[in-house]
């Protein structure tokens, strides 16, 4: 039985190298991840993101947030978002925090893939921060955006082992493969309604997957 989706457009806001976006959009174009994936947002020019957009044929826009208040950059990119009729917004390496109008008007409709297995390792430097502890074991984390940093609930995790033969470059590139693989999982998920936040006995908000 096809499943009757809820969230059917969305948009993807990088700032870097979108090896993250080119999984979404092979995802997409496969049909994995039922929905369409409508623009792609830059707040840097020169993000290579862009350019894997426009090979896609996926409309895509550099905001620029030189010169203008967090808040107006956002408020920016809240109205591509209106225009386009955005259902909910993917972070595949975008490297701003989002806390004004944009997570206002998309709570709980925010996903962010973070290079760490959270709550250890918040911050910009996931796998940098986790080799230099010597941590044995790493990982990525799906979650969504709330007004913290990096303290949404969480919607999936990947482990990353580390193995002795490992250098940072080695433990890092196993761990993007690994978002590769989890990151489209819980963005089918999400698109398919089956993502459920909930308030646990300790009143965290943590989620489900259901069938
Ligand atoms: C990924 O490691 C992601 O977890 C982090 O930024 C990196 C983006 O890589 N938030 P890419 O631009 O998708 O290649």
């Amino acid at each position: 039985m096809k499943k009757s989706l809820i969230n059917k457009r969305f948009s993807v806001l990088v700032s870097g190298n979108g090896t993250n976006l080119q999984s979404i959009i092979e995802n997409v174009k496969s049909g994995f991840i039922p929905a369409e994936l409508s623009v792609v947002i830059s707040d840097s020019k020169e993000a290579f993101a862009l350019e894997r957009a426009k090979k896609a044929n996926i409309p895509s826009f550099f905001v620029e947030r030189k010169e203008i208040s967090r808040a107006e950059h956002e408020e920016k990119i809240l109205k591509i978002m209106r225009n386009y009729k955005i259902d909910f917004i993917v972070l595949a390496g975008y490297m701003r925090i989002i806390k004004h109008s944009l997570l206002e008007e998309y709570k709980d409709r925010i996903i962010n893939i973070h290079p760490a297995l959270l709550p250890s390792f918040p911050g910009q430097n996931g796998y940098e921060d986790t080799w230099n502890y010597g941590c044995k074991i790493g990982g990525c984390t799906v979650h969504f955006i709330d007004s913290g940093v990096d303290t949404g609930p969480i919607i999936a995790q990947g482990v990353l082992l580390r193995i002795p033969t490992d250098t940072f470059e080695s433990f890092k590139k196993r761990g993007l493969e690994i978002e590769h693989y989890v990151f489209p999982r819980a963005i089918k998920a999400f698109a398919e309604g089956r993502v459920e936040i909930y308030t646990n006995e300790t009143g965290k908000r943590v989620t489900r997957i259901n069938e």
